[in-house]
Parts: structure tokens; sequence; C-alpha cells
């Protein structure tokens, strides 16, 4: 049976571990060749081997998402690898380790704004610039729970996070007749992601909390988040633009 997005092309940033990687896989069991970029080589290759090994068809591109010549070169190999591009999962985010906003640095703030906010932004600017002259395409943003609520000691992550909300609503209604539709996805915690390991490294008792703060009582597997970036993607989502999905277990319902 054909795959959801069958012969689609999509990119998926920060695929080489994590949601991303989840994602990646998913795109490829859908039936779409996978161009997966990430800054970390090994982790990126090892994505790529391992939906090769599922007998689907992937590349790797080195990208640094923060720095827009890595963005547009990322998109240009894109298009030269496959011929196009249909979807994109911009998913690349960091983590701020719980800390007072009074006790932040600049250092830390350039560093997330730049990963975390910049660079959805450079990653939705050259897939745009491709898709407007090609017939449109589907666009999701990783934001996160920390968009729709205040996090707790992190002010910079969910500031950046309503940013990419902005940059995903904006981008929505600027787009929609270029046939372009733009979405984002709000994860809670998702077990097994280096970013959820190193949140558990500095706050042991995180697991147990979002337990007790997620109505369906437990925590996510990044799977889990990638099903509703591929129902996104898909046509069964053709007229949906501009929303930003909880992907929580009704983490945010209160
Ligand atoms: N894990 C969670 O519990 C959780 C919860 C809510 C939202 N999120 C969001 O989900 C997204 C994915 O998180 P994850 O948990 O899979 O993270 P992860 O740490 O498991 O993986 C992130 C990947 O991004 C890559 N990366 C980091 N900086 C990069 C850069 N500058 N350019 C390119 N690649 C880069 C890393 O090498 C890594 O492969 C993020 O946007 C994060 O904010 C995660």
């Amino acid at each position: 049976m054909a795959g959801t997005l069958q012969g689609k092309v999509a990119l998926v940033t920060g695929a080489g571990m994590g949601l991303g990687r989840a994602s990646a896989l998913a795109f490829a069991r859908e039936g779409s060749k996978v161009v997966v970029a990430d800054i970390d080589v090994e982790n990126g290759q090892k994505t790529v081997d391992m939906i090769k090994k599922a007998g689907g068809e992937a590349a790797f591109v080195r990208t640094d998402v923060s720095k827009a010549k890595d963005v547009e070169a990322m998109v240009e190999k894109t298009v030269a690898t496959y011929g196009g591009l249909d979807c994109a999962h911009n998913n690349v985010g960091i983590e701020e380790l719980p800390e007072p906003l009074t006790e932040g640095t600049e250092e830390t703030w350039d560093r997330i704004v730049d990963i975390d906010l910049k660079g959805i932004w450079l990653c939705l600017k050259y897939e745009i610039i491709y898709m407007e002259k090609h017939g449109g395409g589907s666009i999701v943003n990783t934001s996160s729970i920390a968009g729709l609520i205040g996090a707790p000691l992190q002010a910079m992550y969910t500031a950046c996070k309503y940013g990419v909300n902005g940059l995903t609503r904006s981008a929505a209604g600027d787009y929609a007749k270029a046939g372009i539709r733009v979405n984002a996805v709000c994860p809670a915690g998702m077990h097994g992601t280096g970013f959820f390991n190193r949140m558990l490294a500095v706050q042991p008792g995180m697991a147990e909390a979002v337990k007790e703060m997620v109505p369906l009582g437990r925590d996510s597997a990044p799977e889990e988040v990638a099903e509703a970036v591929i129902w996104l993607c898909s046509d069964s989502a053709s007229y949906i633009t501009g929303i930003i999905m909880p992907v929580d277990g009704g983490f945010t319902i209160t």
C-alpha cells in the first residue's frame, strides 16, 4: 500500500536524534525521500542508515540552522539530490536549563535565540523561497508547550517558542495563496530525547512531575509527536494552516 506521502521530498532538521529522527523515519515509512539535516554528522548519518535499513531513501546534509549560508545550502542540496521540496519539518531546538531570569547571561540568550528562533526563521525563509516558485508545500515547525504557557525558569526558551508560533502564523497567512501550509506542533515531555535526558539530569524529579501534570498520566514517545507532523504534512490536513497544535497528553487543558 502506498504511504500518505508517497513520492514526496521531505526535509527534517535536527534529525540526528529525538523527535527529528522519529519524524525522518516516519516520513520515509510514508514513502518520502528524506533529507536528514543536523549539525551532528555521526548521528545524522546514523538516521540515514536506519532509514535505508528499513528500505527507505535518505541523504544527510550537515547544517547549522543558525547560519544563513548553511540553511540556504541545505535547501539547495535537497533540491539537487531529490529534485524538489514538498514537506519540511523545522525541528531544531535546544533547551534552556532551568535558571531564574535574573541569572541568565547574554551568551545564553544569544545562543538560544540564534538556534531556537532565528533558526526557524531561516529555515522558513529558504524553504518558502523555493516552494513559492514551485507550486507550494507543507511546513511544520516544532514549538513546545512552553510556547503556550509560561514555562517556569525557562524565560528565554519560552520567548523563543512564542516566537516560533508567531513565525508560523505570519508565514501561514502570507503564503497561503502560494499553496504553502505552515503549522506548528507543541510537544510536552518526550522520553528518550537528548533534550529530555539533559533536563532530567538537572531535575531528577521531572519524570514523575510530568506524569502528575499530564492528564493522560505519562510523557510521550517522540514517535507520537512525529505522527502529528506527518498528518499535518499530508493531504488529510489540506485545509489546515496556521495552527499551533498541542501534542501534549492534555498538559495545556488547565
Ligand atoms: N524533548 C522534549 O521533551 C521536548 C519538549 C517540548 C519541545 N521539544 C522541542 O522538540 C524539538 C526537538 O527536540 P528533541 O527533544 O528531539 O531534541 P534532541 O536534543 O534529542 O535533538 C536535537 C537535535 O538537533 C540537533 N541540533 C542542535 N543544534 C543544532 C543546530 N544549530 N543546527 C542543526 N542541528 C542542531 C542536535 O544535534 C540533535 O540531533 C526542539 O525544538 C525542542 O524544543 C522537546
